[in-house]
């Protein structure tokens, strides 16, 4: 979610003016998504390298966070979707941390649709912990790393009961994964779009999903033995 700090500087707004249109559009993103049958997105909303931001910044965006959770929380009830985050949970404010809590207990029964929230997310990061857990459990003698393959490791990611994304839009002009989910986008398509974060829309988002939709994915195998299958 890209782009709102210079959405802000356009309009000779704070940043911070931005990242709250930026949570505007988190709201039009999610109606979009179920709208459109997408089941799970995830939003990039705080990585680990985001903490190096001016405090008030940071600050303002836990703020934001915080606003969001405890707002959204009966729209997400009535619209029975799922909250999950994604992330370094444990390092996050006190007060985010029991929000996170509060919303995911409260939204754990629903199947259809998740909200996954990358909070303090780093694919690295991410890496550098599941390689822990497995030396750990590799110590303990209950994973054999000889028969360690992707699924076997999906298990110690902080996506384990999520499927690997489809699709990755990032916003705003950038043509980069900054550090996002990686290892699970090896196969995803990447949407690139010029709009800034805080002007994107279902438009848009059609706009991806409608790109997305010609894309042939082929998996390392060649178009012949696609057309095959
Ligand atoms: C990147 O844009 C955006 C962020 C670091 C924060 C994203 C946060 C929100 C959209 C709002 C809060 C989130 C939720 C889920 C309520 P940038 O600030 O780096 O933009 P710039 O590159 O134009 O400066």
């Amino acid at each position: 979610m890209d782009g709102n700090g210079r959405w802000a500087k356009e309009r000779g707004l704070p940043r911070i003016e931005g990242h709250r249109r930026g949570a505007e559009a988190v709201k039009r993103t999610l109606k979009a998504a179920q709208a459109t049958g997408v089941e799970i997105i995830t939003l990039f909303a705080f990585s680990v390298e985001n903490w190096n931001r001016p405090k008030a910044e940071v600050d303002a965006l836990m703020g934001l966070l915080d606003r969001f959770l405890a707002d959204q929380l009966p729209e997400l009830i009535k619209r029975k979707i799922r909250l999950r985050t994604v992330g370094r949970y444990k390092e996050l404010p006190e007060h985010i941390q029991n929000r996170l809590r509060q919303s995911e207990a409260a939204t754990a029964q629903f199947t259809e649709h998740t909200l996954a929230l990358a909070l303090n997310y780093g694919a690295r990061t991410e890496v550098i912990d599941a390689i822990k857990a497995i030396a750990q459990a590799t110590q303990a003698g209950t994973v054999d790393p000889d028969t360690l393959d992707y699924d076997s490791l999906r298990p110690y990611l902080y996506t384990n009961d999520l499927p690997d994304p489809d699709l990755v839009i990032r916003t705003s002009g950038e043509a980069r994964l900054s550090n996002f989910l990686l290892l699970q986008a090896a196969y995803a398509e990447i949407y690139f779009t010029s709009v800034l974060w805080p002007d994107f829309d279902e438009s848009h988002f059609k706009a991806a999903l409608a790109d997305y939709a010609s894309r042939e994915r082929r998996y390392g195998k060649t178009a012949d033995q696609l057309q095959d299958s």
